[in-house]
């Protein structure tokens, strides 16, 4: 039975205007199962088996936005913090989409511990759920993130980078050097390498201090990454070298090259002047 309940047993999902077609396992209730189409209130994330439950519902919910308090907004997006605890069955229903998406095993049922950022897109009818990442209101071990999910109809056009920046932008304002937590998923990894390869590069070729003195403690400091994030990075880049009995760090021509030409494709990154926002007490 561990076995079977890993099977794939959700086949298609509506969502707002988008079908989705599910990844992975997801526990929703054990009589959805056997429905060819399940409804999701993009808003309110209540799941439906039927389109007339789903209509009756949706003529009923006003909901236009995710529950909890508006932290960020700009000409493309708004963040909302949502706290486990208070939005419990918001926080639940989320999960659940999530799972959807997510090999590993994620929470779904004890969201208390967990704030929720979620990030979303708005038109005429309302703010519309692009994705998330979840954090645990005291991590011992570190982490700034949990999970982290971008809605696959919106996968693939720089969203997930900027869920990781305001993650990594929420660190900084607490002052802490954050990490996600592992294991990382295969496209987690990709995005989270890149987030922290291109973060890296940048910041070595604005810095005033682009010499030796450049340390992975200063690195880690600028970005609020782990020093062993950014010591990875570096490794896998081939950023250090050592020479004459001293440890450097030296950005390769040909990664500035490449830097340079992403940079012009780039368009969405989060202003961090816009995030309002203290750590929770
Ligand atoms: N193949 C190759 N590289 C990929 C990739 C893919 N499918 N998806 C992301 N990347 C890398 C690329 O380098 C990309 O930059 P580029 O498009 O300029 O080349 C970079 O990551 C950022 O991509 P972006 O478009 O910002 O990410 P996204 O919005 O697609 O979100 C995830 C990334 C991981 C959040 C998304 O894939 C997802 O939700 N996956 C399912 C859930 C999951 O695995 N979460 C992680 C759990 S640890
Ligand atoms: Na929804």
């Amino acid at each position: 039975p561990a076995e079977i309940s890993r099977i794939r047993n959700i086949s298609k999902v509506e969502f707002g205007r988008y079908v989705l077609f599910p990844w992975y396992f997801s526990p929703y209730p054990e009589c959805f199962n056997q429905e060819d189409t399940i409804y999701i209130d993009e808003f309110c994330l209540s799941y439906f088996g039927d389109l007339k439950s789903f209509a009756r519902h949706r003529q009923k919910c006003t909901l236009q936005h995710p529950p909890g308090n508006e932290i960020y907004r700009d000409e493309a997006v708004s963040f909302f913090e949502i706290d486990g605890r208070r939005q419990r069955t918001w926080c639940r229903n989320l999960c659940l989409i999530s799972k959807m998406f997510l090999d590993h095993k994620t929470l779904y049922y004890d969201v208390d511990p967990f704030l929720f950022y979620v990030m979303t897109k708005r038109d005429q009818f309302g703010n519309h759920l692009i994705g998330y990442f979840s954090k645990e209101k005291e991590s011992t071990d570190g982490y700034n993130v949990a999970c982290i999910l971008t809605l696959p109809q919106y996968q693939r056009q720089g969203y997930g980078r900027l869920l990781i920046q305001f993650s990594y932008e929420l660190s900084k304002i607490e002052g802490k050097l954050g990490s996600p937590e592992k294991p990382l998923s295969d496209l987690g990894l990709l995005s989270y390498r890149q987030y922290w390869s291109e973060n890296i590069v940048d910041l070595l070729l604005t810095n005033s201090e682009r010499d030796e003195r450049v340390t992975i403690e200063y690195i880690a400091t600028q970005l609020s990454m782990t020093t062993q994030d950014v010591e990875h990075t570096l490794q896998a880049l081939r950023m250090q070298v050592y020479h004459k009995g001293e440890h450097k760090i030296v950005v390769p021509e040909k990664l500035i090259k490449q830097r340079e030409k992403s940079k012009t494709k780039q368009k969405r990154l989060i202003d961090p002047d816009r995030i309002q926002w203290k750590p929770p007490v």
